[in-house]
């Protein structure tokens, strides 16, 4: 049986994307069965609308407190019967509540080598850093952000005269292709075996 797995975005959706390309294959261990943003104008949900899988926006705007709005959140996964959650671009932050009643089925993608570089800007923070790489990293979702144990990651050199941009673009590049293989290992064998195969 496929993992059933809803993606949370806030914009482009590209690893949504490659989310949904790799999900295509008839033998990957997981199907996408739906998209939420919080963001009614996200990109994503154009993606996902495009491949007929149900799309959902719930704005955070409309809602009183943060709580509120991760309760709705979590109705609409738990009405879709959602088994494996992947943030995939998602710019809200998810309270120790909600990650706890998600503990150890949530995923994000994060565009540095964890533990290096957590929080927003992260491909400016490695420039002005100075490292020579970068990368991206996907891991399990805990309390704490951008934390949490480490599934996989790609790494990429940061070039002479790169900005933010150059190097958001070669990190996501590889973003597309460390994701999909990620949830594929997380669905198949589950987390402590995702883990001990770290790629
Ligand atoms: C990616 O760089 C991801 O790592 C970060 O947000 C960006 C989302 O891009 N969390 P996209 O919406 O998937 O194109």
């Amino acid at each position: 049986m496929k993992k059933r797995v809803a993606v949370l975005i806030s914009g482009s959706g590209s690893n949504l994307q490659a989310l949904i390309d790799a999900a295509q294959a008839p033998d990957y261990p997981a199907e996408i069965v739906c998209v939420i943003s919080n963001r009614p104008a996200a990109y994503g949900l154009k993606r996902a609308a495009h491949h007929n899988i149900d799309t959902h926006i719930i704005d955070h705007k409309l809602f009183e407190n943060r709580d509120a709005f991760e309760q709705a959140l979590h109705e609409k996964l738990a009405a879709a019967k959602v088994e494996i959650i992947c943030l995939a671009g998602f710019m809200r932050i998810l309270t120790a509540g909600f990650v706890n009643q998600w503990a150890g089925r949530i995923l994000n993608i994060h565009p540095s080598l964890l533990p290096a570089f957590k929080g927003l800007n992260v491909q400016q923070q490695a420039l002005d850093a100075g490292v020579k790489e970068s990368g991206c990293t996907v891991h399990v979702v805990t309390p704490d952000l951008d934390d949490g144990p480490i599934i996989g990651q790609r790494a990429v050199p940061v070039k002479a005269g790169d900005t933010a941009e150059t190097l958001s673009e070669r990190i996501l590049r590889e973003e597309h292709m460390l994701y999909p293989q990620c949830l594929a290992r997380f669905a198949l064998n589950g987390l402590e075996a995702a883990l001990k195969t770290a790629s």
